[in-house]
């Protein structure tokens, strides 16, 4: 057998123990792997999964060798994983996925010229670091434009929408790090599609999903995305293209905003992402299979849509709401993380609907006034 394939008995590390980490352990202890975690928060969504759970903050070189030496390989949960830390890990054991990517990922001008050189369009942009350089900058791309630092944003936060001249005061103030100056582009759709790739060379695309963003954080992710099957087929041709490039092992999801009859990439993930929870249901094997399979070198098929479906994010102000109306839909697939605080725009669990109509689902969630909540009110 190959030294890189990881059968179930083995032990997987994983870093980071929210609830990106959590549904990966559950796909991880379903094939039957043993599962450590570590999460500086002792009561994180995945602690509770944990055959051994490490303590320590993500960059702790002592606990992240401490998680290698009881674990037979390494993932982690999301990107802001210092690689630096990684690469002091004084352990044989292997990190599929290695660091390169994490690297490229958690910078966005490294990401951005790893999709110029690959010819994948992308929104027109210029790399800022004063406030000489943002007006240079502003001029060349226009208004409206939007202001991103260049690394350790999620959700919309490290960024500015720039509209008039009135707003270069306060995009000027993310300006203490290297940003980038993006062209806002008026999008029709913004889609995703969710690639695995495993070390013997395996590539597979899951359907092509479509997002719905409410103050810059994912609220719904419909599939099949309700774009032409051409763009489907571009988006997921482009994921796989970049997959192979990268020699990508696990997942990588790829944000896209469709223009017309163009796809342009938006940013990319290099582990599951929020817009891939709708794979537990309604596919045969999830995002969070798809990574453990990839990692441990297992083989990997494509995986098939068994039903239309709607995912829709429970984020804190909704979690009430969610839980008094949960009686009430016995067919939705509820799910929550159990984080222990709630609060306005975090994600505390999500809720996934098989449907045979895609638009009489959405009215019946909106009749259900859980989402009327936006974060800003
Ligand atoms: N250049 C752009 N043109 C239009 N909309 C954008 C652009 N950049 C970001 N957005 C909007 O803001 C959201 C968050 O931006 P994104 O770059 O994905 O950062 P984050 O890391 O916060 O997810 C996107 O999903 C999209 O709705
Ligand atoms: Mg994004």
């Amino acid at each position: 057998m190959n030294k890189h394939v990881i059968l179930p008995g083995a032990a997987i590390g994983i870093i980071g123990g929210g609830q990106l980490g959590q549904m990966l352990a559950m796909s991880a202890k379903e094939m039957g792997y043993r599962v450590n975690v570590l999460d500086p928060n002792e009561h994180c969504p995945a602690s509770c999964l944990a055959d051994t759970f490490i303590h320590c903050a993500y960059d702790n070189v002592c606990g992240l060798t401490q998680l290698a030496n009881c674990s037979d390989i390494l993932t982690y949960e999301f990107e802001n994983v210092s690689a630096e830390a990684l690469k002091m890990i004084d352990s044989p054991n292997y990190l599929p996925q290695g660091t390169a990517l994490l690297e490229m990922t958690q910078n966005r001008v490294n990401e951005k010229r790893f999709l110029q050189k690959l010819n994948l369009l992308i929104a027109d942009f210029q790399v800022v670091t004063t406030v000489e350089e943002l007006d240079e900058a502003v001029k060349k791309i226009g208004y409206p434009c939007v202001l991103k630092t260049a690394t350790g944003g999620y959700d919309g936060k490290g960024q500015v929408v720039i509209k008039s001249i009135d707003d270069l005061a306060i995009a000027a103030t993310l300006l203490k790090q290297s940003c980038v100056l993006e062209e806002w582009l008026t999008f029709d759709q913004e889609i995703s599609v969710i690639v695995a790739g495993n070390i013997q060379g395996d590539y597979v695309t899951l359907p092509c999903g479509e997002n719905i963003h409410q103050q810059n954080i994912l609220h719904q992710t419909i599939v099949p995305a309700r774009v032409s099957d051409d763009i489907c087929e571009k988006a997921s041709q482009l994921a796989l293209k970049i997959a192979q490039e990268l020699q990508l092992t696990g997942v990588l999801a790829i944000e896209m905003f469709v223009v017309g009859q163009q796809v342009y990439v938006n940013e990319l993930a290099p582990r599951p992402h929020n817009s891939g929870h709708y794979s537990i249901e309604a596919c045969d094997f999830s995002q969070f299979d798809l990574h453990i399979k990839g990692v441990c070198g297992l083989p990997l098929s494509k995986p098939h849509l068994l039903s239309p479906v709607v995912m829709t994010n429970i984020l804190g102000q909704h979690l009430n709401e969610s839980l008094q109306k949960m009686m009430a839909y016995p067919t939705w697939h509820f799910h929550y993380y159990g984080k222990e605080q709630s609060q306005i725009g975090r994600k505390m669990g999500h809720v996934t609907i098989l449907t045979d109509d895609v638009e009489k689902t959405l009215a019946i969630l909106d009749e259900t006034n859980i989402w009327d909540k936006k974060g800003d009110n």
